[in-house]
């Protein structure tokens, strides 16, 4: 069994042995390749948008760990970007030129442009699977509409005076207008990514864990439900990931993904109790060794990687960080988790 046929089976719900593995952000800056690459070749940006350098930045994780998946080497704040919001990287984030606050900002964004601005993706996901060769999955992944409409409204990361949740619940309407308009492109998006030779998508919902049960059902799953259902009839494979979220988890099967990706914070065996009380017949999940974790000693990783297999008791799941890895992770401590999921059985 090679590793995308063993990422596949797990997908579709059966038992493999070991689990498969990959890593979110496992392409970046704890890599010193991806530095070298990075300082020779300008910015983040020139790397994603020029199909060769995001593909040659994909292999750099895959070329140095035993890894059974690559992603898409690009950004979720594409989607802003090809809605006429440009957005800067810099040291502390990301940050976006202008807020969206009111209705009328909502209507200056431009719709059905995604095919064309974001173009680049097909030829990305063209070239790493050319380089990446057949016997490795390919996963391709959009923001989702609430995590994405964050970035539009506070102009960057959240911060604690959070702009959003204000227009949440004072203007509940005009964020809904937005998340609609994201809606729509996110789902071009994502169903342009799937005339490639992807094995799955992944859909990031960062900040949809801080909100409530009432603010979930109202301002996420019905903007992202029909997402995952029309990536469903096209028979595409989604991974749907919540950072922090332990008290959404009863309202996550919901979302009609194929899997849920679980953060570090909550352990597998609770997340699983959790939703079989929701739906007996729980998905595949994903996760979730914290990040920080990596920099801890051989002993405490190879410790937990067996203690988190143990937790899922034979449920399929994908292995993986329970968040995007640190750049300043040690390569000694990633090498060493992913040497201990291949001694999993
Ligand atoms: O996982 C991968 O290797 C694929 C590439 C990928 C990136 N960002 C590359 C990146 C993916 C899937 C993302 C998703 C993403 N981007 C999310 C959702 C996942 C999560 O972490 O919660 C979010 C919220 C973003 C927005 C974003 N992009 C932030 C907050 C930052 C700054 C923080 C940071 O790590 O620098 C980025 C920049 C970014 N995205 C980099 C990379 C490799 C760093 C770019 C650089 O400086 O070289």
């Amino acid at each position: 069994m090679n590793s995308r046929q063993r990422f596949q089976k797990v997908l579709q719900g059966e038992q493999v042995g070991r689990p498969p593995v990959w890593i979110m952000r496992q392409a970046g800056r704890y890599l010193p390749e991806y530095r070298e690459l990075r300082e020779k070749e300008g910015s983040f940006k020139t790397l994603y948008r020029n199909p060769d350098l995001a593909a040659e930045v994909l292999m750099q994780p895959i070329r140095r760990f035993a890894l059974d998946a690559a992603i898409l080497f690009s950004d979720i704040l594409v989607i802003p970007e090809a809605m006429g919001v440009n957005v800067e990287f810099q040291e502390g984030g990301p940050i976006l030129e202008r807020r969206i606050e009111t209705s009328a900002d909502v209507k200056t964004l431009q719709n059905g442009k995604v095919r064309k601005a974001l173009a680049f993706t097909n030829l990305s996901l063209q070239a790493s699977r050319r380089l990446l060769g057949k016997e490795h999955a390919l996963i391709g992944f959009s923001g989702a509409p609430y995590t994405l409409a964050s970035y539009m409204v506070e102009g960057g990361a959240a911060s604690r005076t959070s702009r959003l949740k204000r227009m949440l619940y004072e203007k509940p309407q005009v964020l809904k207008e937005l998340l609609q308009r994201i809606s729509d492109e996110v789902l071009d998006y994502l169903l342009m990514q799937t005339e490639n030779e992807i094995d799955a998508v992944q859909i990031f919902d960062t900040w949809a864990g801080d909100l409530n049960s009432y603010a979930y059902q109202e301002f996420v799953v019905p903007y992202t439900r029909p997402i995952l259902q029309a990536l469903r009839a096209k028979n595409i494979k989604t991974i749907y990931f919540v950072n922090g979220c332990a008290a959404l988890l009863p309202f996550m099967d919901e979302i009609n993904s194929d899997v849920l990706a679980i953060d570090w914070r909550l352990s597998m065996d609770t997340a699983l109790h959790i939703l079989q009380t929701q739906n007996p017949q729980v998905k595949t999940l994903q996760g979730n060794l914290d990040p920080l974790e990596l920099f801890a000693s051989a002993e405490h990783i190879q410790k937990r990687v067996r203690q988190i297999h143990a937790q899922l008791n034979g449920h399929p799941y994908v292995m993986n960080l329970g968040h995007g890895i640190l750049p300043q992770t040690p390569i000694s401590g990633v090498e060493t988790f992913i040497k201990e999921v291949m001694a999993l059985s």
